[in-house]
């Protein structure tokens, strides 16, 4: 039986984290609701009580979002969580996400707690969240350089507390993809509650290891992945969404597992998010970089002409690409523009492409190429001003 993996996108709270990648409240509503249509099973708004601004998108969000479950991160303090309930109240589905270091390094120098006031400032918090709502997700932060037998107890207290999900991060990218299977299937074998808790991965990408340690914990029994669009995130990012994604839908016969995300909103989502922020994606990233999907050398072009599945392990259009790369600048007509804004996933009325026409081509006289980006921005642009 394949197994189903929820999918929890933190584009707008890690991601949002990274250096150029801060968003404002409409940026994150539009962002938030393509995640909805990409069918993230969770999307991370914010951090509730990090800043009003924090707070107000977590609010709207939790008031457009249907589709999805919203969750705010907390500390494990009263404060914290308290705010994160209040900016959640509206979410058809919210869930509250606490969390506290577990690390020797990070208990001794920044909490500056013993491991016994750690534990009980956990318990306290996920039982204090429970007073809300019912869905609750404890993270141990810094989990990969965490003692084993501390985390064992921690997880047990907070499953015994009422968390519903258990999160194990790799906070620094510390860790190797044996070592982040060894942990996860640890964890099922030695905490005699676990049963009760889904288990969460949530891989940093420090070293370049974050999708492959986000895949191996997949293998040992994990049922949620977090990772962000374009893998944005802290210092070199969290694990990239489309590439989890893609590599368990490629290799379904090998991971045994599938995801509920409609990987043809992929490059919409993708495109939308450079967008919004201005941080383009490398053009050999894998899935959604400009050369993704292009075949330059003869003989890999020759191979393609006969048969595509001898260069091609998933097809452009698997998610959302557009095949025929046709360049759009200023003697480009409006049918062309059309098609590519049909492309883009988007459906517009006669006026909306007439006016984005209009804006295309005063644009156009300025770039040599206008870029699928540049289209989406004009299109959420004029959305907004409605
Ligand atoms: O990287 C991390 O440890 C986090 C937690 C707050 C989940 O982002
Ligand atoms: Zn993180």
């Amino acid at each position: 039986m394949e197994k189903m993996i929820r999918v929890f996108d933190t584009t707008l709270r890690d991601g949002e984290q990274s250096p150029g990648c801060s968003m404002n409240l409409e940026e994150k509503i539009v962002m938030a609701k393509q995640l909805e249509a990409l069918k993230v099973d969770i999307i991370e708004a914010g951090f509730a009580i990090a800043s009003p601004g924090d707070f107000r998108s977590v609010k709207e969000i939790s008031r457009v979002i249907k589709d999805s479950t919203v969750a705010s991160l907390s500390r494990t303090l009263e404060k914290d969580i308290w705010s994160s309930y209040e900016a959640l109240k509206d979410a058809v589905s919210p869930r509250i996400h606490t969390f506290i270091a577990t690390s020797d390094i990070h208990m001794k120098y920044k909490l500056k707690q013993t491991p016994e006031e750690v534990v009980e400032s956990a318990v306290a918090g996920v039982k204090y969240a429970k007073r809300f709502i019912s869905d609750v997700e404890f993270s141990c932060e810094d989990a990969t350089r965490s003692r084993k037998e501390f985390l064992y107890r921690i997880i047990k207290d907070v499953i015994d507390a009422g968390a519903t999900v258990i999160n194990i991060p790799d906070t620094v990218g510390y860790a190797t993809p044996f070592e982040m299977f060894n942990l996860i299937k640890d964890i099922k074998e030695n905490v005699p509650n676990i049963h009760k808790a889904q288990i969460s991965v949530h891989c940093h990408n420090d070293l370049g290891l974050g999708v492959a340690n986000t895949l191996y914990a997949v293998l040992a029994g994990a049922d949620q992945v977090e990772c962000t669009m374009n893998g944005i995130g802290e210092r070199a990012g969290n694990a990239s969404l489309e590439e989890i994604v893609m590599a368990l839908s490629t290799r379904r016969d090998y991971y045994n597992a599938i995801t509920r995300i409609d990987t043809t909103q992929i490059m919409k989502a993708s495109k939308l998010l450079t967008s919004i922020t201005g941080v383009a994606v490398q053009p050999n990233k894998a899935i959604v970089g400009a050369n993704a999907f292009s075949h330059e050398a003869g003989i890999h072009q020759h191979g393609m002409l006969e048969n595509r599945s001898t260069y091609e392990i998933m097809t452009p259009e698997s998610v959302g690409l557009n095949v025929s790369k046709m360049v759009l600048g200023k003697h480009s007509g409006r049918h062309a523009f059309k098609d590519r804004i049909v492309t883009l996933g988007y459906e517009l009325t006669d006026d909306e492409i007439d006016a984005a026409f209009k804006e295309f081509k005063i644009l156009a006289d300025k770039k040599k190429q206008v870029f699928d980006e540049d289209i989406v921005s004009i299109i959420e642009r004029d959305d907004q001003n409605d």
